[in-house]
């Protein structure tokens, strides 16, 4: 998530468009008597870093059954395409990464793209567009569409080794002879681990003030939701209801508004004085709200007069803040699954005719928005090419911005 993470990738990565497909990729998972140890070994094959080229398609695939190209998958499965396409997934090559590839070499550059656009296809491409030296000769081959590169984490990036498909166990029935010669059930699909492979970072992965900067995975094993039962909510259940493949999170409103139950009060101090109290409670998100340090909720409370007049109280933050270096911690409010957490704002105010407004904005890109400015403001020293990327990257998370909530109490409430 972060430029400067660090993930050891001991081995040089040889990229090639057709390689040697791994037959251990063949083997079925969820066919053992060890369930959990089956998940574990398949999404230690699926996830493999990095993953091996595809290979030569199987002979009887038409080139619309061997295209990695998430329209032709998007041709049968419409609905798939559909919700994917507004999703973060598909733009996970989005402007704010691709000025960083800019001043990377080769290996830091695949250390991002092992979560941005995993499959060996796509870094192939990349290399040749960023004039990495270890790529392969163009062109590609006939599945490999030209902006494969671009399109973040594609279709194939999660169901597609070996030209093989994996998905999830079938709702319905199947038909005997479908295209591209059927598809292998892996159980792993409805499981959290699978997210886990770019939502979390492993044990010994960065940390700030002893936190990993991805924990999602571990926030949400340790939350309710992980308990076997009724309440129990994947990864999935909250993000792809009826395997719907939508993935919405903090930059939708709708979304975010399902993770918050909040209270707002006023209490008097005495002389004048007051204190409004907001209880935020995260009852919606299966993890910490939120989760990384990247966004920021801001909590602002303005004094509301009859007479029109308005006056603001102070801000409070919710969320990892951490500084641009990303070596200090600066404050973590960020709210635990199912726990509450008060903002006091003390303040003075005449005898009655206020109210207390309490105005909750969401900054979707906050941490991101510090390190574009800082690095806008040192555009000489980039390379020219990376300076309209980091523009649009900023322009982008500045415009995510949007307002949560307003609530109103009166003194006595
Ligand atoms: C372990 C998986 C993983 C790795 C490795 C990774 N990222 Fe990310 N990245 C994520 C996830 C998940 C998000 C979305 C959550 C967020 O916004 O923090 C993200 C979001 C981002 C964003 C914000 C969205 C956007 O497109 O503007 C940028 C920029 C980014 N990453 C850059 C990088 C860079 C640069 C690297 C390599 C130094 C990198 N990432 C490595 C998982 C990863
Ligand atoms: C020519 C039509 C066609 C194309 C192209 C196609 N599929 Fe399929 N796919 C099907 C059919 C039919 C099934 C059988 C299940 C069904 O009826 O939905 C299926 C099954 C699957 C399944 C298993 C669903 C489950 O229940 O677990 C996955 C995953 C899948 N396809 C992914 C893909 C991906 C990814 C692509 C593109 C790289 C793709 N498909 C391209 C027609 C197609
Ligand atoms: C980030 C990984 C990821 C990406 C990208 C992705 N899928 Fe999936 N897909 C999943 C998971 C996980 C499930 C199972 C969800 C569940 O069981 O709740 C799934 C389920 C499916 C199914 C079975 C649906 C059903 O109703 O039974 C099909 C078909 C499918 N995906 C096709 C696609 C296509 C086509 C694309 C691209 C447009 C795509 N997927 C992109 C992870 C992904
Ligand atoms: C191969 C890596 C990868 C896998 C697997 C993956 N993700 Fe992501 N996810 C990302 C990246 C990268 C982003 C950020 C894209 C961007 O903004 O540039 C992201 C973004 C998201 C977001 C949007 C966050 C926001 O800020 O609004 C959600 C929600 C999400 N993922 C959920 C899931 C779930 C649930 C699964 C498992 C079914 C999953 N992801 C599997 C890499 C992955
Ligand atoms: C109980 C439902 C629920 C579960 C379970 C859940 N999430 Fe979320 N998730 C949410 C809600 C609601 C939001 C929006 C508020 C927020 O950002 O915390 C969200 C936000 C996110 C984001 C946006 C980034 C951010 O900083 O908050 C990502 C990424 C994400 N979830 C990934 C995951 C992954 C991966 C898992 C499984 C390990 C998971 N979620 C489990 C409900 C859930």
């Amino acid at each position: 998530m972060e430029s400067g993470i660090l993930i050891l990738n001991t081995l040089a990565e040889p990229l090639r468009w057709l390689g040697a497909c791994a037959l251990a990729l063949m083997l079925l998972a969820g066919c053992g008597d060890k369930p959990d140890a089956a998940v574990e070994a398949f999404l230690e094959r699926h996830w493999a870093d990095p993953l091996p080229p595809q290979g030569t398609p199987p002979a009887a695939f038409s080139p619309l059954e061997a295209s990695l190209n998430p329209e032709a998958c998007g041709q049968c499965h419409a609905d798939q395409y559909a919700a994917w396409r507004t999703t973060l997934h598909s733009k996970a090559m989005g402007p704010g990464l691709r000025w960083q590839l800019m001043l990377m070499n080769q290996d830091q550059g695949n250390r991002c793209l092992r979560c941005h656009a995993p499959l060996a296809e796509q870094k192939a491409l990349l290399a040749l567009e960023l004039g990495w030296p270890n790529a392969p000769k163009p062109p590609p081959p006939d599945f490999v569409p030209a902006d494969l590169g671009h399109g973040g984490l594609v279709c194939a990036a999660c169901h597609v080794r070996g030209h093989q498909r994996f998905g999830p166990p079938p709702r319905g029935e199947v038909a005997e002879g479908g295209p591209h010669g059927g598809f292998t059930v892996a159980k792993a699909f409805e499981d959290s681990r699978f997210c886990a492979h770019c939502h979390q970072f492993p044990d010994d992965g960065p940390r700030i003030a002893g936190k990993l900067q991805e924990d999602t995975y571990q926030q949400w094993l340790a939350s309710d939701y992980a308990r076997e039962g009724s309440g129990k909510q994947t990864c999935q259940s909250c993000h792809m209801p009826d395997r719907k493949h939508l993935w919405r999170g903090i930059h939708d409103p709708e979304m975010t508004r399902r993770a918050v139950d909040v209270t707002l009060s006023i209490e008097p101090a005495g002389d004048g004085r007051y204190e409004a109290l907001a209880r935020v409670k995260n009852s919606g998100a299966g993890h910490h709200f939120p989760t990384y340090m990247v966004p920021k909720v801001e909590l602002v409370f303005y004094r509301r007069d009859a007479d029109g007049g308005s006056q603001e109280l102070g801000r409070h933050i919710i969320g990892w803040q951490i500084d641009t270096q990303i070596t200090r911690e600066i404050a973590d409010t960020r709210i635990p699954a199912g726990e509450t957490r008060e903002f006091r704002q003390p303040f003075v105010a005449p005898d009655g005719g206020w109210r207390v407004e309490l105005v909750m904005r969401v900054l979707p890109g906050e941490h991101y928005e510090r390190i574009y400015r800082d690095s806008l403001s040192r555009a000489g020293q980039l390379p020219p090419a990376a300076v309209p990327l980091l523009r649009k990257a900023l322009d982008e998370v500045e415009s995510a911005h949007y307002e949560l909530l307003r609530i109103e109490a009166a003194a006595g409430s």
